[in-house]
């Protein structure tokens, strides 16, 4: 750039003609500013942001942190289960590095078994002492030994404390085998499926918070109409029931059902088609949800590197993800046509980074490296979901352990977090917060052909009322001089922690664990005002006393 607009100056001084001493000092001048402005070191630009804490917005579901893991790769197999015979610590088979690893980010619920698996699971495989050993066939083809089933499942979220979001198989089950599972997990009545269940060893009816009736069933889940899906719904919806007694009033089961995978116009009329059938539903069925999945990714053929790039895939890379905006905006305004109360959620099942396979990996079990540039979409995609916390109310990135845009990678013995882990620690304070406007002008970051906005922030009061302010740096060559003025805020103090790395992909591994961790940050509060300098390439979160 420095030199592309040296050669511009030089091209503007015309042949022949006498070069004044003034001009030319003025040139060589120039010349050294616009160096200067593409220099590392430049001086920080300024951001001014206004966070008004005496109004308050809709709650920022803390279901919006979710997690999502699928029989896939090594998400469930090793990820989770090492079975208890293993060398590596357990509890009863669930690996406890883990477990706690999960419990430090609070994990508000876990969508399982899938994804396109889902949609070949069959519970009775999963329960038991005698366990069937079956195939995977969406993903790798290899062995499924049905080991990690329903009550593995559920031993699992009680350990790291979360809800049940399962997915029952609408593509090759029946209602019937759904019903049947719903009963097994949730009934306290002495039927013949409870003293199953208590026979394999939980006596106590399971909590299951939602219900996914299919996966894609435009797709992978069965590649339906609109229609054809619309009656099965109906079907699932009526007659798969969660008998838990604590669950009867007040913290029903939410059933949520497939809705659009991305902006095709196939979407729009499938999201008008089950949006428009709820407005008129009979008392016989419901939804409480429609799930929307869309994962980053520039070309779907020629997928980008998870690890070794440079500026520019981080830049289109991080364009690409901001399209989360326009799609949550289309559909909520669709469902607004529909739900003018938004009683039905949007809820991002799927979203996240997909890359290439690493190198050397069984190219079905979406292995991939995570850096510091999934850490900022990460963050940025968070923030659209608080933005729009009136409608989305849940969202699970994919997924939680090994595959894609993972909080955690293993290998055998070995666990190491990912810069997204570290991520949804820092937006734990955001769960259940109540969403504070922030309004700022974002100033750009251009690389080429790509501009992006410089800065991203939201802000929130948590449930003791504590203001806390997100702010992001996209930029990853300048800092930013952050200048926060607060309305119906005193602001004695502030202090957080902030999430850089020298590189846009640099990344944890088992030998460096700790190269994109988060750090303390100093913040100045003075007069009602905050001031803090963000690093380039930056996630930070602070909290105001
Ligand atoms: O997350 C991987 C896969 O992506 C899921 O199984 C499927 O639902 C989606 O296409």
């Amino acid at each position: 750039m420095a030199s592309t607009l040296s050669s511009k100056i030089r091209t503007d001084h015309l042949p022949g003609r006498k070069e004044s001493p003034v001009r030319r000092a003025l040139l060589v001048g120039l010349a050294l500013v616009c160096v200067a402005l593409n220099a590392p070191f430049a001086l920080a630009q300024k951001v001014e942001l206004s966070v008004d804490a005496s109004r308050a917005g809709a709650k920022i579901d803390r279901n919006i942190f979710g997690q999502f893991a699928e029989h896939l790769g090594h998400g469930v197999y090793e990820g989770i289960w090492v079975g208890k015979d293993s060398p590596i610590p357990n509890t009863r088979g669930i690996r406890n590095d883990v477990v706690a690893a999960l419990r430090a980010i609070k994990v508000p619920n876990v969508r399982w078994p899938g994804g396109c698996f889902a949609d070949e699971y069959h519970w009775r495989k999963g329960i038991g002492p005698e366990r069937p050993v079956t195939l995977n066939p969406n993903w790798g083809g290899v062995v499924e030994p049905n080991t990690f089933g329903t009550h593995e499942f559920m031993d699992f979220l009680d350990q790291i404390g979360a809800e049940a979001y399962i997915s029952v198989n609408v593509g090759s089950g029946t209602p019937q085998e759904a019903a049947e599972w719903l009963e097994y997990l949730t009934t306290a009545q002495p039927t013949t499926l409870e003293k199953e269940r208590a026979a394999n060893g939980h006596s106590a009816p399971y909590r299951v918070a939602f219900l996914g009736i299919g996966n894609e069933s435009w797709d992978c889940g069965g590649n339906m109409t609109p229609y054809y899906y619309l009656s099965q719904l109906k079907i699932y919806s009526r007659f798969v029931r969660n008998f838990n007694p604590a669950q009867q009033d007040g913290q029903q089961m939410l059933k949520i059902a497939v809705g659009p995978g991305g902006g095709e116009p196939r979407f729009t009329s499938w999201t008008e088609t089950v949006m428009k059938a709820w407005q008129n539903h009979q008392w016989s069925w419901d939804i409480n949800g429609l799930s929307m999945h869309s994962y980053t990714v520039v070309n779907w053929d020629k997928k980008f590197a998870s690890v070794g790039f440079g500026e520019t895939e981080y830049g289109r890379i991080l364009k690409a993800t901001l399209e989360m905006e326009g799609l949550v905006s289309k559909y909520s305004a669709i469902m607004d046509r529909y739900d003018p109360q938004k009683r039905v959620a949007l809820v991002v099942d799927e979203w996240g980074a997909w890359y290439a396979p690493l190198p050397g990996t069984n190219p079905g079990f979406l292995v991939q490296q995570n850096s510091l540039r999934d850490a900022i979409l990460a963050a940025l995609n968070l923030n659209i979901f608080a933005r729009h916390a009136e409608r989305v109310r849940m969202a699970n990135i994919a997924q939680m352990i090994n595959v894609l845009q993972a909080m955690i990678i293993t290998d055998k013995e070995k666990m190491v977090l990912t810069p997204t882990y570290y991520v949804y620690k820092m937006y734990v304070p955001f769960q259940d917060a109540t969403f504070v406007p922030v309004t700022f002008n974002p100033g750009t970051y251009t690389h080429g052909a790509i501009t992006l906005p410089r800065v991203d922030a939201i802000a929130a009061k948590d449930t003791d009322g504590k203001l806390w302010l997100e702010v992001t740096n996209l930029d990853p060559n300048q800092p930013v001089e952050i200048e926060a003025s607060l309305a119906g805020q005193t602001a004695k103090s502030a202090a957080g922690e902030t999430l850089t790395a020298p590189k846009v992909d640099s990344v944890n591994t088992f030998e460096a664990p700790n190269a994109v961790v988060p750090k303390p940050i100093s913040v100045k509060a003075q007069g009602g005002k905050l001031s803090l300098k963000l690093e380039p390439k930056s996630v930070t979160v602070i909290s105001v006393e």
